[in-house]
């Protein structure tokens, strides 16, 4: 059994950096149903020191943007959402500007141009069309995410990670003709709920996925479970050392090893996580460091062991396949 402990320590480059800025782009908020019922809920939900929402029609009625304001703003936020209404297939004029303008060679592309890499981007969007009207028959034709490329596009540009974007369909409100405004209301509200959910998950970040994943490693190991398990966590050339067993490489060499400890101990074992500290080097990079207190019997001899470990693990989390591979696993006494 794992007991979480209070010394848990997460350092991270990104930590204290998870705020979110919402650029939000709407001509005409005051009217708006669906963008201005969406703002409403995150503002009420997201602690104030953590969000930032930046309408641009109200700062720049005569679209002459701050480029400087702005740019210290996307510096000051590790979460960025683009929240507009589909306006001819792309967003309103402004926020077009806005890309041209404060996304400059040496700020977010080109030479030095990677103060933006690495941060969350999402692109949150309310669309009058139908979900029919999105596809090859639909007099929409394309869908969402065939129309959002070129913005795709610029987010790889600028080194950001790209989220699959957030959209609801039916938003537009005909008074008579299409739609009624609780109807509107309802799906903004529901779009609201999944923005807020998805800005918890990226504040969350990748640390506290690690400390799971630690946990859950040892509670596996504890049940002395198969050895698939471990592997589909290890890189194919993990380097591990555990005592008594010296400097190990390798998946082959890794089941070795457990089978001897299967072997060996009888089921359960207790492992103990104390003192964890786990640190992102670089993105999505972990250096975690931490002692456990490991206790089993040996079988043959119904001998008790009880030892303080200290363990070195690299690791690294794939973002493609959203999980932990171990790349270094070092044990000692
Ligand atoms: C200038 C303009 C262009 C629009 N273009 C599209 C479009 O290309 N596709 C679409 O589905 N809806 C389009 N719409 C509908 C808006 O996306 C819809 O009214 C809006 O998302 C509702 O949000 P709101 O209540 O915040 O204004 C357009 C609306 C306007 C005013």
């Amino acid at each position: 059994m794992i007991t979480k402990n209070s010394t848990t320590q997460i350092n991270s480059l990104n930590r204290g950096n998870m705020k979110t800025l919402v650029v939000l782009s709407h001509p005409d908020l005051e009217s708006s149903i669906a963008n201005k019922t969406i703002i409403e809920h995150i503002k009420k939900t997201v602690p104030t020191s953590q969000l930032e929402v930046r309408h641009l029609e109200s700062l720049y009625p005569d679209y002459k943007i701050d480029i400087e304001k702005e740019q210290a703003a996307l510096l000051n936020a590790g979460i960025l959402i683009f929240q507009h209404p589909l306006y001819w297939y792309a967003t309103p004029s402004i926020l077009k500007k806005y890309l041209d303008d404060v996304m400059t060679w040496g700020f977010a592309y080109g030479t030095g141009g990677d103060k933006l890499k690495g941060k969350q981007f999402l692109q949150s969007i309310t669309l009058g069309g139908s979900k029919e009207s999105f596809t090859p028959l639909g007099y929409n034709r394309f869908s969402v995410e065939d129309i959002l490329k070129p913005m795709q596009q610029s987010v790889y540009h600028m080194q950001m990670i790209y989220n699959l974007p957030l959209y609801s369909y039916r938003n537009a409100y005909v008074p008579e003709i299409y739609n009624s405004m609780w109807e509107v209301k309802e799906t903004a509200i529901a779009h609201a709920k999944k923005l807020i959910e998805k800005i918890q998950d990226f504040s969350k970040g990748n640390q506290e996925k690690v400390e799971a994943f630690i946990h859950k490693w040892f509670s596996h190991f504890d049940r002395l479970d198969e050895n698939g398990y471990f592997i589909q966590y290890l890189h194919k050339d993990v380097e591990f050392t555990f005592p008594g067993y010296g400097k190990m490489k390798g998946h082959p060499e890794f089941n070795e090893w457990y089978r001897s400890i299967k072997e060996k101990l009888e089921a359960p074992t207790k492992h103990e996580v104390q003192n964890l500290i786990i640190e992102e080097t670089e993105r999505n990079q972990f250096d975690i460091r931490f002692q456990v207190q490991f206790k089993a019997r040996e079988k043959e001899s119904q001998k008790e062991i009880d030892v303080v470990e200290t363990e070195n693990w690299k690791l690294i989390w794939d973002e493609n396949s959203d999980r932990p591979i171990i790349e270094k696993y070092i044990v000692t006494i």
